[in-house]
Parts: C-alpha cells; sequence; structure tokens
C-alpha cells in the first residue's frame, strides 16, 4: 500500500498491526540513450511497492532526488548535494519515528546513495534501519548474470532497463544496439558504488551514458522474470527484518 494513498485513519490502523515501512531510493538522472531519466527510482518504486502489498506494509514516497554529480554533464539529469540529501533522509526518519514506525528499511536503486544512507543510519544508533539494493538478492543476480553476463555492466544496465519496459516505457535502442566499450576489471573495482569523475570527463569517457551496459539486450520478458524475482526477495527479507525487530 502507498503511504501517500492512504488517509490518516488508516495510517493510524496499520500501526497497530504493524510498526514496519519501506522506503524506495533512486535517482534523476540519464540512462544512456534508451535508459528513462527516472530508471533508478522507477525500479525501486516498483519493486518496493509490489513487495509490500505482497506483506501488507507501506511503502511512502520514492526518495528521487539525490546525489548523481557525474552525470550533470548529460541532459536531464538533477544531482542534489551529498549533504542535502543525507539531510532530507535524516529528518525523513527522524519524522518516521516520531510517527510511530520502528523498522524503517531502504530499498536502494542507486549505487551513488549506499554510502549517504549508511552514513544517515549511523545518526540513529539503535534504531531499526536496514538497507538493500534491488541486485543484493542471489535470485537477482542469477538472472542477471545468465541474461546478460558481462554486459550488464555498470550504468544504464540492462537489468534495470528491462525492469522499467515492464510498466513504464520501452525505447527503440536506435545506435545503441552496438555494444558500448567493455570495462576492465580494474575500472570496475574502481568505481563501484558510482565513484565516477568529474561530469565533463565522465561524458568524455562514456559519450551515450553507458557504462559498460549493453543496454539493448533488455526486453520486457525478462524484465518481468527480473521483477518478480526481485520482489519475491524484498518481500522475504523485509519480512525477516520486522520479525528480527519484534
Ligand atoms: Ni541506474
Amino acid at each position: 500500500m502507498r503511504l501517500d494513498h492512504a488517509t490518516w485513519p488508516e495510517v493510524d490502523t496499520y500501526l497497530q498491526r504493524s510498526r514496519g515501512i519501506i522506503v524506495p531510493a533512486g535517482s534523476t538522472e540519464q540512462h544512456g540513450p534508451m535508459g528513462l531519466i527516472g530508471t533508478d527510482a522507477l525500479c525501486a518504486e516498483t519493486i518496493a511497492g509490489a513487495a509490500a502489498d505482497s506483506v501488507d506494509a507501506f511503502v511512502a514516497p520514492t526518495l528521487a532526488y539525490t546525489p548523481a554529480p557525474f552525470n550533470m554533464a548529460f541532459p536531464g539529469t538533477i544531482s542534489v548535494s551529498e549533504e542535502s540529501f543525507e539531510s532530507l533522509v535524516a529528518d525523513i526518519v527522524d519524522a518516521l519515528l516520531q510517527q510511530g514506525f520502528e523498522s524503517v528499511y531502504f530499498l536502494n536503486g542507486h549505487g551513488a546513495n549506499l554510502q549517504p544512507l549508511r552514513r544517515v543510519f549511523s545518526r540513529f544508533p539503535g534504531a531499526a534501519l536496514r538497507l538493500r539494493s534491488w541486485w543484493d538478492f542471489e535470485s537477482v543476480n542469477d538472472l542477471r548474470r545468465r541474461y546478460y553476463g558481462e554486459w550488464e555492466g555498470m550504468h544504464a544496465t540492462p537489468s534495470e532497463i528491462a525492469i522499467t519496459q515492464v510498466r513504464h516505457r520501452v525505447v527503440e535502442p536506435g545506435a545503441a544496439d552496438e555494444p558500448p566499450r567493455k570495462l576492465s576489471r580494474d575500472y570496475i573495482d574502481a568505481h563501484s558504488g558510482d565513484r565516477h569523475g568529474a561530469p565533463e570527463q565522465h561524458r568524455q569517457q562514456f559519450p551515450d551514458g553507458r557504462v559498460g551496459s549493453h543496454s539493448a539486450l533488455a526486453t520486457p520478458d525478462q524484465g518481468a522474470a527480473i521483477l518478480e524475482a526481485a520482489i519475491s526477495a524484498v518481500a522475504s527479507d523485509y519480512s525477516q527484518f520486522l520479525a528480527r525487530a519484534e
């Protein structure tokens, strides 16, 4: 259930049977020539929403304005500073706790959110907070490996694009039908968590916005299978998180 589609008496009743909530976190940034600007937010929101429905939980409005400084040289990217993001998330956690929510589960879809979110968590020692990215789960990774192998890459990945193809939009690949430059193991190790360079340099290095990801391999059927795996993994991880908090 979406919190923003509920009434306050419904939230009041919910809090008598559960103290948990899921908060999706994504980004607003370029995702290559065929990936939607909202890809990360849409993936996290879709998975979190369906997982929440399956376990009778509330899902909070998506955190879509987040840090993505390296993509600012591409039109459509809206990056906020880590400082602003952390301060906003800390206020949100604080408000949720004040309202009586006790277990806050963040479902992430954007690598650059991880460090800031962990720093926010450290401001609430003792609170039941959990952070997962939708690709953390083995069942999801099996599919990513099986469908795309090394072409999953790092940004504008076929898996995330396939997910948005299910419920949002399919964009024709055009020139992105050609595979991107393949990344070295060293590059991948040095840049995990979206530790990329300055905007102009990043665009120069990856002119069409794909970072080692062959986005055009995505299909809606694969997206549906990845979604199903992610939804069930998140639902069971969330239930386990709540059980631990009780
Ligand atoms: Ni992404």
